[in-house]
């Protein structure tokens, strides 16, 4: 199937996300203050650019762990159906933990993570998403500490792509169907 052409409009500024993630890590190194054992984890792939500049501005002992939950394949739409493609590495129980999303947008991905993770027994575990699409929500979760919340639009850029692509962008972009 031939690609549809798209544009892509800028929505939220490198400047503005680095600005956002100063204040946040503030907040989040006063809820983990005197921590010798957060764990970061980052939901690949989509959160790799955000986790990158989270631990750099956190002023915490922090360990960096991965996981990969299945996505959108190359659809714009979500599936209710997660499945763990890649388990973190360490051990979590008893440790501090912190998930790193790029977007909730139905919830049905970091609602399943949690899950899993909880299970595993962690001292506290916390949740941060850059972006948070409240509209389109199906699930009842809510991260606990949220970027920017956006329309129902689709985005691309820091971290984000659309079948892969524009995940290098240094700002959020809305795709613009232009056919
Ligand atoms: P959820 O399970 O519906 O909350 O989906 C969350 C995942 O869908 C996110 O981690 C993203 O990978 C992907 N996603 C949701 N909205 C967008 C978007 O606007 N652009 C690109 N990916 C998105
Ligand atoms: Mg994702």
């Amino acid at each position: 199937m031939p690609e549809r052409p798209y544009v892509i409009d800028q929505m939220i500024s490198a400047k503005s996300i680095a600005a956002r993630i100063e204040e946040l890590c503030e907040e989040i190194a006063t809820e983990f203050e005197g921590t010798n054992k957060l764990v970061v984890v980052g939901l690949l792939r989509g959160s790799f650019v955000f986790i990158a500049d989270l631990v750099r501005e956190l002023e915490l002992p922090v360990e960096v762990d991965f996981l990969e939950a299945s996505s959108y394949g190359n659809s714009m739409e979500s599936s209710r159906e997660v499945r763990i493609l890649k388990d973190i590495r360490g051990e979590i129980e008893g440790r501090d933990v912190l998930v790193v999303e790029d977007i909730v947008d139905t919830g049905h991905t970091l609602t399943h993570v949690v899950h899993i993770l909880e299970s595993r027994k962690p001292a506290r575990l916390k949740t941060i998403a850059l972006l948070d699409k409240p509209s389109r929500r199906e699930a009842d979760i809510r991260a606990d500490w949220i970027g920017f919340s956006i329309p129902d639009e689709f985005v691309v850029g820091y971290g984000i792509d659309f079948a892969q692509r524009n995940r290098n962008l240094p700002y959020i972009g809305k795709v613009r169907f232009t056919e």
